[in-house]
């Protein structure tokens, strides 16, 4: 695992988008799993900063998204394909069709997850897939419990996870909904290269669950520390409950 500490969320950000534009320009065909989320935001910024000035291409990329809600059409402005597609997707060269997404208001959710799991195989699994954390260790909507799912599915969201979507629903949280589809945490880790960033000290002691060498399924970021490829970006608040408390932020 490699671990990167920056004094600030800009920073770290940076260094996430730079690992995405990095992937891009190894190979430009590369299938990028991602995630949503205020964490992101900084993220996608920026790789529309390094696009605009010729460091990201992505014409021959195809993206899928982790997770969306259940139960709200694909033309609602809350979902999170619409969140992509403002702060994304509109704003570089990714072309339609490569654009993946969880349908929410799918007739048939089992189908849709297999048709999403179809996707990625057919396209030859993801290259690079970011990802951000929930405070309660939550990976794409992989929320704790007694068992983790590790296929593409239908999953029941947690009360704090709801409230912490909030904004998104004009602050009514009997608008958010309550179930979501989300990527298994099998299909995640076979991504070939995993970049997960978190900022801000509210995530330090979901952050912590990554390196504290147990797995367990209340803690669901836990199971990242399988992946052999694996780098964790985080700004010095979230490094705050790693058990090496006290390392440098890099310049
Ligand atoms: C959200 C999303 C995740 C995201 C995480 C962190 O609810 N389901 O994909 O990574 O929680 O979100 P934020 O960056 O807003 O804290």
């Amino acid at each position: 695992m490699n671990l990167r500490v920056f004094q600030t969320s800009d920073e770290a950000a940076h260094a996430a988008a730079s690992a995405v534009a990095a992937q891009l320009s190894r190979k430009p065909a590369s299938v990028l799993g991602l995630p949503t989320g205020r964490t992101s935001l900084a993220v996608y910024d920026e790789l529309v900063r390094l696009h605009q000035s010729g460091g990201a291409d992505f014409a021959n990329a195809h993206t899928f998204n982790v997770d969306e809600f259940l139960g709200l059409r694909s033309s609602d402005t809350r979902t999170y394909c619409a969140f992509m597609q403002k702060h994304l997707f509109t704003r570089i060269n990714l072309p339609a069709g490569h654009i993946h997404f969880l349908n929410g208001a799918a007739p048939d959710y089992g189908r849709e997850c297999e048709r999403f799991e179809r996707e990625i195989t057919d396209l030859g699994g993801m290259d690079l897939l970011l990802l951000g954390i929930g405070e309660n260790a939550h990976i794409g909507f992989n929320e704790p419990g007694r068992a983790l799912q590790t296929r593409t599915h239908r999953t029941k969201l947690a009360p704090g996870t709801r409230r912490a979507n909030v904004s998104l629903f004009n602050g009514r949280l009997d608008r958010v909904p309550r179930e979501a589809l989300t990527m298994g945490i099998g299909t995640m880790l076979e991504a070939r290269a995993i970049v997960l960033i978190a900022t801000g000290r509210e995530k330090a002691r979901a952050v912590a669950s990554i390196f504290d060498g147990r797995l367990s399924t209340e803690r669901p970021a836990s199971v990242l520390q399988l992946h052999a490829n694996l780098e964790v970006i985080l700004d010095l608040s979230a490094a705050q409950k790693l058990p090496q408390s006290g390392f440098d932020a890099q310049p």
